[in-house]
């Protein structure tokens, strides 16, 4: 069998990732809202959560890949994204974290306005769902229909939105470690996990199958969120290309406050290695690109 290369399964997958996002954020939209909604989404960003999307349905199709699995996966990815895109317009507005460097660039509210980012992020969150609604294509109803519904779980009051809501309510809080895990959970953990679980659904997996994936995508969501919360102490805002050194500065509670920077950083590897634990307990064949990215957002310097 020919051993693993996840820089090349990366790369390839980011360059269609980015193709698809192109291709879905509209260059034209009334008043100049199609500007700042490209500007939002294109040109920057990790794309963790896209790729996630398509680690999770490649596992779980285990080799029994086809056509609809393929389109339903690469549209969960950019929908996921856009939503993804949408919180951290609204997360950097100055209700909310008041941040002027967002992906390297200034904000969306810095550049466009803060009328423009409000709409910014409703419209990508609406075209979220548009893109897992096609008009014409070989996806199940039933697999269209589920995925919205974890979207629509993940991205509302019970998960991102619902958590930023407890991270605005927590300021100068010092949250125990299980509301903190709590906040974490919802505001991050939220969206890693429906990344994970529309992959599953995609890759059409096995009810087992998608326990297992649950599991692993709750503990990599927690780990994410603790190591975002140790890079804005370590890392420089250049590196980092948002503002470091803010969560201190808003006094938000977060894991290096709770437990110290040591104790967050054993906090993330612990996690890490529950979620690298939960793909080894799933016993499916096709998890080489899961267990990298699980490394890289462990090891991840921005
Ligand atoms: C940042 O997420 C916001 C959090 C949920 C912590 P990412 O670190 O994935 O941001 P991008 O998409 O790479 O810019
Ligand atoms: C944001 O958490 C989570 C979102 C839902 C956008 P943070 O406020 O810590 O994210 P950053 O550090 O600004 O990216
Ligand atoms: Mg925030
Ligand atoms: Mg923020
Ligand atoms: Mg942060």
């Amino acid at each position: 069998m020919k051993a693993f290369n996840f820089n090349q399964w990366s790369q390839t997958h980011l360059a269609t990732i980015e193709m698809a996002l192109d291709d879905a954020v509209p260059a034209y939209a009334p008043a100049g809202l199609g500007d700042a909604m490209r500007y939002a989404v294109l040109d920057g960003g990790k794309r963790l959560r896209p790729l996630l999307v398509l680690a999770s349905m490649e596992a779980s199709a285990a080799g029994q890949q086809v056509a609809w699995m393929e389109d339903a996966a690469m549209r969960a990815a950019c929908a996921v994204e856009l939503i993804h895109a949408y919180s951290l317009v609204h997360d950097d507005m100055p209700c909310m974290d008041n941040d002027v460097l967002r992906r390297g660039k200034p904000t969306v509210h810095v550049k466009f306005g803060q009328a423009q980012a409000l709409l910014a992020g409703d419209a990508l969150q609406s075209l979220a769902f548009e893109c897992l609604t096609p008009d014409d294509s070989d996806i199940p109803d039933a697999v269209q229909t589920k995925l919205c519904a974890l979207l629509a779980r993940g991205a509302g009051h019970a998960g991102m939105a619902g958590g930023q809501a407890i991270d605005l309510a927590s300021v100068g809080v010092a949250l125990d470690a299980e509301a903190l895990r709590h906040m974490h959970r919802c505001k991050t953990g939220a969206l890693l996990e429906t990344s994970v679980l529309m992959g599953a659904v995609s890759g059409d997996a096995s009810s087992r199958a998608y326990q297992a994936l649950q599991s692993f995508a709750q503990a990599l969501g927690l780990a994410f969120q603790v190591v975002d919360d140790i890079l804005d102490v370590t890392a420089d805002s250049a590196v980092l290309g948002k503002t470091s050194g803010k969560d201190a500065a808003d006094n938000k509670p977060t894991y290096v406050s709770l437990l110290g920077l040591a104790g967050a950083r054993q906090e993330a590897k612990a996690l890490a290695d529950q979620a690298q634990a939960a793909l080894i307990k799933s016993a499916l064949p096709n998890t080489q690109a899961l267990r990298a990215l699980t490394d890289w957002v462990l090891h991840r310097q921005h």
